[in-house]
């Protein structure tokens, strides 16, 4: 299936993430101050969302707005006020292996190298340590890091310990990947190599994505659609597909393009709104 068929007609495709009217409030406790007890937040007002299987599909929205609450309901970590989230028609109700997550923070074991990192999250999954070295060295390469395997988390650069992050979520062969901020603790030059070689590795594997960012530049590059939260309590503002295809976004300087650029802005004053009514910059 070719990008250009693909992008804006996800409703005419399989359905892999679906979220139907997900809430969540959050009760502080305000550790006994009278004035803060009872304190409630209302995160997710609402979301509806459809991902298609194979999309990669970004999330934008100004801070606080609920993106990383709505990631880890997606991820089983928590649970919703109301509402359901779907993954292949049946209910989320806790992790599972089909679905890996990434964080902003390389949430990497500091005692163990980079191979072993990646072998520890195989460890429940394969018992054969012999195999478990062998796809643990396998999707190290494919994150480009072949000669890095015995290498520590504090003698690799952040981009690189991101990237055995990415080999480590990929090794357990999920179906979908969850990416929050992967990317915004390390230098631009990295950042841009980073977007690259993941587009390549999700292209290449056919995984589904739902990849969280600030950034209307990253969200353009990667997403075969865009989705605007608004201010929280967050729902989905607007869909928004770029219609660029796969091969044109690995081989082409893409940003001067007039779908880049028209899309950028598009999305630009969609969240510009948001952002002022969060009081923060998105
Ligand atoms: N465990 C929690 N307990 C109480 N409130 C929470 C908790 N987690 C998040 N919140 C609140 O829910 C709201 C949404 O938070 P969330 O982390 O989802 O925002 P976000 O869109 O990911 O923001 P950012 O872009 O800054 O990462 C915020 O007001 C936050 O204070
Ligand atoms: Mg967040």
């Amino acid at each position: 299936m070719s990008n250009s068929n693909y992008a804006g007609r996800a409703g005419e495709t399989d359905i892999k993430i679906e979220a139907i009217d997900v809430r969540k409030t959050f009760s502080a406790r305000g550790n006994g101050r009278k004035d803060v007890n009872n304190l409630t937040t209302d995160a997710l007002g609402g979301l509806n969302l459809s991902i298609s299987r194979g999309e990669f599909h970004v999330i934008l929205g100004p801070s606080g707005c609920g993106k990383s609450t709505f990631l880890d309901l997606v991820a089983g970590l928590t649970t919703s006020t109301d509402g359901t989230i779907l993954i292949d028609g049946k209910p989320v109700t806790g992790p599972g292996p089909d679905r890996a997550t990434v964080f902003q923070q390389y949430a990497l074991l500091p005692w163990r190298t980079a191979l072993g990192n990646v072998e520890f999250a195989l460890e429940n999954l394969e018992k054969d340590s012999r195999k478990r070295r062998e796809t643990a060295v396998k999707y190290l390469d494919l994150v480009g890091l072949g000669d890095f395997c015995g290498h520590y988390p504090f003698e690799l650069s952040g981009g690189m310990k991101q990237r055995v992050a990415i080999a480590r979520a990929m090794a357990v062969g999920p179906e979908v990947l969850l990416m929050d901020e992967p990317f915004a603790a390390v230098d631009a030059l990295t950042r841009e190599i980073l977007q690259h070689d993941l587009l390549r590795i999700v292209y290449e594997t056919g995984k589904t994505v739902l990849f969280i960012t600030h950034s209307i530049d990253e969200a353009v590059f990667l997403a075969d659609r865009v989705s605007v939260m608004t201010a929280r309590p967050g729902t989905i503002k607007a869909v928004v597909p770029v219609l660029l295809t796969r091969n044109e976004r690995l081989s082409d300087d893409i940003k001067v393009s007039e779908v880049y650029t028209g899309t950028r802005h598009k999305l630009w004053e969609l969240l510009k709104e948001e952002a002022a009514k969060a009081g923060v910059s998105g």
